[in-house]
């Protein structure tokens, strides 16, 4: 089990550039990130981005997946303007384009400010039928792990992950790699469209470096009340 602090992201999922702007600045003292992705990108643009998390943590969720070349060129493009700590790829682009996209964020920051790298593997909308569907005939819980030990071999630091495949990655990966987990819900607290959920204080038992919760803070009366209620929660 990780013994490192579990941290926490919000995520800001919206098209309204301001209410991103107002919900960084309720949340900015409590949470530890922010995640932005593909629908602020797309309705306000890197110019909004880079303002909205001015100064703040920044998880850039983009889930790039083209040819290496492609994707070496886009991350250099964004890293042009933005300082993301952590952004994502798909594992599935393979190891050349895992290795490319991770020499690409070297060249552009020195190792100190250098973002993470992380892969997605399966995302959680995926079921065995869904990936038998795609040629893939593995159960996903294997898929997840032959594709996790994949990427980190071909240079990804860390891997976002539902909180129920924390620990058979544990197992094959060790304590290194960056583990993000989406799929949070305190106690109490609706699942929204979210299948297979766990606690913030399970997640962070589990060995989860972040968790990456949106609605339960974003759709709370108070989202800073609720904010503080998951740190309390992670750190007891
Ligand atoms: O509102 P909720 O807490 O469900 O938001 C979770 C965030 O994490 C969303 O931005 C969602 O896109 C993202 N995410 C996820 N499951 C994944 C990968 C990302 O829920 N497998």
């Amino acid at each position: 089990m990780s013994k490192r602090p579990t941290r926490l992201i919000a995520a800001l999922d919206t098209a309204d550039r301001k209410q991103a702007a107002r919900w960084v600045s309720a949340l900015h003292e409590t949470v530890d990130a922010f995640k932005l992705g593909l629908e602020f990108t797309y309705a306000c643009g890197l110019d909004a981005v880079r303002d909205v998390s001015h100064g703040q943590r920044l998880f850039l969720d983009l889930k790039l997946h083209d040819i290496p070349n492609t994707v070496a060129s886009g991350l250099r493009s964004l890293l042009s303007t933005l300082s993301p700590e952590l952004m994502t790829i798909h594992a599935l682009g393979g190891p050349e384009m895992i290795a490319r996209s991770r020499e690409a964020l070297e060249q552009a920051h020195s190792s100190s400010t250098r973002p993470k790298l992380l892969a997605v593997t399966v995302l959680t909308s995926m079921n065995e039928q869904s990936l038998k569907a795609v040629g893939i005939d593995l159960p996903p819980l294997e898929e997840v792990v032959r594709l996790g030990k994949m990427a980190i071999q071909s240079g990804a630091d860390g891997l976002v992950c539902s909180a129920h495949e924390i620990q058979a990655l544990r197992d094959t990966l060790g304590e290194e790699p960056v583990l993000v987990v989406p799929g949070i819900r305190p106690k109490g607290s609706s699942s929204d469209d979210q299948q297979r959920i766990m606690t913030p204080h399970e997640a962070a038992q589990a060995g989860a470096d972040w968790i990456v919760v949106g609605r339960p803070i974003t759709k709370a009366a108070d989202p800073a009340l609720a904010a503080r209620a998951i740190k309390a929660e992670l750190q007891g």
